[in-house]
């Protein structure tokens, strides 16, 4: 018998032994058959359905995760592990009530604004610690890193003890690592007399400081603010001055080190936001006063107010003709804010453009002080700009920004402040702060 023989047969008996009841052996499984026909199969066994409801939480999951490549300037540039950063800092900006992220400081209508941990250099000092008291005041955590060079522990006071805040010690030229998703960078002195008291420290703070704090914010995949200043327009040839002047700086002058210092920091921000994917955004600050500037610093609301309260003459600087303009310190804050938390990298002139000679400003400041007070002239500075007037129409279009605070109702906020702090006249002082323990909503009631 060949084998072929025996195949037949055995599936003979077994077709037998099926039709009589007597098939001991296991039967052939449905799936067997169902490979024959696999659409009768998947229709009969009802896998369809499995399949389709599949395909709708893998589509649900998904839809619920977006990637925001569009918001980074040049995916391709990103490296795996600047591409994670980022991620991770998407994951941190997620609203807390819902599972959906939101990179940007603008929050759906009736959600939650999850509160960040956010890093500002120069905290202590007259712009830092006013930008602290409004983070604070709408619930984020601050952590002020601060060598104390122009600023005072005074001046943030009142957090002390508050879990939210925290005070480090810390000269930015050494890298710092911190885990924050935002950096607000004013670590450097701002007026004159400081910037020029050690000219190569100064220029150091504003390169190696501005390189550690980028590193740090490319690190840990933080958004990064400059604060820099109209002085990069130097000696301006335009007037105003719009974003799109390339400025006319002394490289080589005694306000280089600041000038400068600042231009090369402006660079360095630019260059980590185009080649390494760092959400940058670039502040050029113009004259800011309120209370906590410091006293005798050099600047002119500083000194014309503290003269005028002690009774000592106004020093006006060549003929006085020449022009500033003068921002209170809240308008500056509301503006740093919503450049940080907007959709543009700048630069933004921050400034009010209502504009005043030296001379005007005298009368001001007579007018709220002392009628009586005297005006002296002094030969003018070095390099000192003649004109300054922001153009601010950039800061209104894309951030909907402009000053409310003009000279006549901001300059008494800083009177009350420096006449507590000259003479420790606390009644005075309530509206004005200046490191007591004025609470920080005090400083915006001239809005
Ligand atoms: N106030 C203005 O009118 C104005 C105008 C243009 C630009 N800005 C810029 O705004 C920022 C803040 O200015 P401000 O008026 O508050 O000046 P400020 O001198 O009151 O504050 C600067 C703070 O930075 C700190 N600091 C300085 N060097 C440091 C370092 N190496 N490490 C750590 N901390 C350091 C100081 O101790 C101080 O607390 C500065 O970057 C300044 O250039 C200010």
């Amino acid at each position: 018998m060949g084998s072929h023989e025996l195949i037949h047969r055995s599936q003979t008996s077994q077709t037998q032994d099926q039709i009589i009841g007597l098939d001991s052996s296991p039967r052939p499984s449905k799936s067997v058959k169902s490979f024959r026909n696999p659409v009768q199969y998947m229709l009969r066994s009802q896998r369809l359905i499995f399949l389709f409801i599949g395909i709708a939480i893998s589509s649900l999951i998904f839809s619920k995760l977006p990637l925001r490549q569009h918001q980074i300037a040049n995916p391709a540039l990103l490296t795996t592990s600047e591409t994670t950063h980022l991620s991770r800092r998407r994951v941190l900006y997620e609203a807390a009530e819902v599972q959906h992220v939101n990179a940007g400081g603008k929050v759906p209508l009736g959600l939650q604004r999850k509160s960040l941990r956010i890093l500002v250099t120069g905290g202590a000092g007259f712009v830092g610690s006013h930008l602290v008291d409004r983070l604070m005041d709408r619930g984020d955590s601050v952590i002020v890193v601060d060598n104390y060079f122009t600023g005072k522990k005074d001046n943030l006071i009142h957090h002390f003890g508050n879990p939210r805040f925290e005070l480090i010690r810390h000269d930015v030229v050494e890298p710092i690592l911190l885990e924050v998703d935002q950096i607000y960078h004013l670590a450097c002195p701002a007026s004159p007399v400081h910037y020029k008291f050690n000219p190569v420290k100064t220029i150091k703070t504003n390169v190696v400081g501005t390189l550690n704090m980028l590193g740090l914010a490319k690190r840990v995949g933080a958004r990064f603010l400059l604060t820099s200043t109209s002085e990069v327009y130097g000696d301006p040839l335009q007037h105003p001055q719009a974003e799109t002047y390339w400025g006319n700086v002394n490289p080589i002058g005694v306000r280089s080190c600041y000038d400068e210092g600042k231009r090369t920091a402006e660079t360095l921000t630019m260059d980590y936001h185009r080649g390494l994917g760092i959400e940058a955004r670039i502040a050029r600050i113009f004259n800011t006063y309120g209370p906590r500037m410091c006293i005798d610093d050099g600047r002119v609301v500083s000194n014309f107010v503290a003269q005028a309260l002690r009774k000592e003459p106004l020093t006006v600087y060549g003929d006085g003709k020449q022009t500033r303009s003068f921002q209170f310190v809240s308008d500056l804050v509301e503006g740093l804010i919503r450049l940080m938390e907007g959709d543009h990298v700048g630069p933004f002139n921050l400034g009010n453009p209502g504009e005043f000679t030296m001379l005007e400003l005298a009368e001001v400041v007579q007018e709220i002080i002392d009628r009586n007070a005297r005006i002296e002239f002094r030969p003018n500075t070095e390099d000192d700009p003649h004109k300054r007037k922001p153009d601010i129409t950039k800061a209104k279009q894309l951030l909907g920004w402009e000053p409310r605070v003009t000279l006549r109702k901001g300059l008494p906020l800083m009177v009350a402040d420096f006449r507590h702090r000259i003479f420790g006249d606390q009644k005075e002082a309530a509206g004005g702060g200046g490191g007591g323990d004025a609470t920080s909503s005090s400083m915006y009631s001239a809005n």
